[in-house]
């Protein structure tokens, strides 16, 4: 899988030039995996429409973590839903660092979501310090313990992972091949402890943090990398397609 993640950038009529634009440019190939993009919730609706019969999903970047009622601003994973969206990204590193929401609200975000049919591609990752720490892999295993492990291995098997180091989102600094692939290895071995080996084989294990046209092919080529989570590569319809081919 190969999805985008707009993050808080672009109004409603320029998301819609954005996807006219990759509809087009994906219009004559058959993309060899799945193509997501995730959107503020304002263009999820309009977005939808605009690429049914295309091989592009949408995915919103996040949900409440209540079902309905009397909470002003949020917005529903039944809302989401409802728009045609099929994914929705939780747990992402910014929500986690500037909303402060804890494993405990992430679990309950993932278990709206899955109740209410939506996939969630769900992020973790270790800081900068952790990563000099030597504790990326005690940090990925408690937020996967914490919000994604207490499913049951029929609902696990609707969720995408998305490793992201936070050091690497939007800093340009990306992990190398082998970094990536070490961490992806130790998350899949973690999902195969906790739900067998082909259910572990079956998770799509997605890479974050400033991939991009040039550096996509290598991280992908990892035998533990399915794909790439594209925050800033993915505002721009030529790089994100580069991205897409080159899975
Ligand atoms: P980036 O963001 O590609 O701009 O580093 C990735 C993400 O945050 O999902």
């Amino acid at each position: 899988m190969v999805a985008g993640n707009w993050k808080m950038n672009k109004t409603l009529q320029d998301g819609i030039a954005l996807v006219s634009e990759l509809k087009a440019l994906l219009a004559d190939t058959t993309p060899k995996c799945e193509v997501v993009i995730g959107t503020p919730f304002i263009h999820l609706a309009t977005v939808a429409e605009m690429v049914k019969g295309t091989p592009i999903k949408v995915a919103a970047e996040n949900c409440a973590d209540k079902a309905s009622g009397a909470y002003t601003g949020e917005v529903s994973a039944e809302m989401v839903k409802s728009t045609g969206a099929e994914y929705c990204i939780i747990g992402h590193s910014e929500r986690r660092a500037y909303y402060h929401e804890t494993p405990e609200i992430l679990r309950e975000k993932v278990l709206l979501a899955l109740a209410n049919g939506l996939k969630p591609i769900f992020c973790i990752g270790e800081v900068k310090e952790q990563r000099e720490a030597n504790q990326q892999n005690e940090v990925v295993k408690a937020q996967l313990e914490g919000s994604v492990f207490n499913l049951s291995a029929e609902e696990f098997a609707n969720v995408t992972l998305a490793y992201e180091p936070v050091w690497a989102i939007g800093t340009g600094l990306t992990a190398t091949p082998a970094q990536a692939e070490e961490i992806h290895a130790f998350v899949r071995s973690l999902v195969a402890n906790r739900y067998g080996k082909e259910l572990a084989d079956n998770t799509t294990i997605l890479y974050g943090g400033s991939c991009n046209a040039k550096n996509a092919a290598e991280l992908f080529a990892q035998p533990d990398v399915d794909g790439g989570l594209i925050g800033g590569a993915s505002l721009k319809a030529p790089d994100f397609k580069a991205i897409i081919d080159a899975r």
